[in-house]
């Protein structure tokens, strides 16, 4: 029986079109929308090129016969689907739940178009209640940790079998548990300017519309342009 990741993971696979570079996200969500790509490709003969924004989905994409390259060896992406883990009605979102933010970032600002896949238990008024990953360099990084003591963010270390989770890029991950952010671009604008910050998980403006999970169907919601 299918699951409304799953059906959210195919729906967003309908907007892939052959010739298309994909952003292949990363997360629990995004893992269906890569198996529908891979099935596609099998039974429908899709072609498309992926570029994946994990380890984790290049191991899937690989196992799928999915044709990879790196962001490096694309002038463009045209599009990319991935998951979120908060989405404001402004389709800002906070991502990095899977640690990937980095990737995922650097893939979706070098992409024409992105959509987002999740349930609709992520739709939220303000972000916040969702602790917000920083990735951050590994040397200094428990001064910044200091720092953001300080600024009253309550940061924690991301753990991983009782040690520092590190990521793809090598890089420790900080989650703020900010409860409410009030001015996300302030606070984006602040981080971007935090040495030792390498990226943080707020995600502004790069979507354009959002697929949600509902028992009665995936509801496709698009970005209202003002
Ligand atoms: C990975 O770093 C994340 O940004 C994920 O895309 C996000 O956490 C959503 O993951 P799930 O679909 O597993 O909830």
């Amino acid at each position: 029986m299918s699951n409304l990741k799953q059906q959210v993971g195919i729906k967003a696979a309908e907007f892939v079109t052959d010739g298309m570079v994909v952003g292949l996200g990363t997360g629990s969500t995004a893992y269906y929308f890569v198996e529908e790509i891979g099935r596609r490709m099998k039974e429908e003969g899709l072609q498309i090129t992926g570029v994946t924004t994990s380890s984790g989905t290049t191991a899937q994409a690989n196992g799928l016969g999915i044709p990879l390259k790196s962001i490096d060896e694309v002038e463009f992406v045209d599009l990319t689907v991935d998951g979120a883990d908060e989405v404001d009605p402004l389709f800002n979102g906070i991502k990095g739940g899977g640690g990937a933010l980095l990737m995922e970032k650097v893939v979706a600002t070098n992409s024409k178009d992105c959509i987002w896949i999740v349930d609709e238990s992520k739709m939220v008024e303000c972000l916040g209640a969702f602790k917000l990953p920083i990735e951050v360099v590994q040397y200094g990084s428990q001064n910044l940790f200091r720092h953001f003591e300080t600024k009253g963010y309550s940061p924690s270390f991301r753990m991983a079998e009782g040690t520092r989770f590190v990521t793809d890029q090598g890089n420790f991950i900080i989650d703020l548990d900010l409860k409410k952010i009030e001015n996300t671009e302030a606070l984006a604008n602040e981080l971007d300017h935090t040495v030792g910050v390498v990226e943080h998980g707020l995600f502004i403006g790069l979507i354009s519309k959002v697929i949600v999970g509902r028992p009665e169907g995936p509801e496709v919601i698009e970005k209202e342009v003002k």
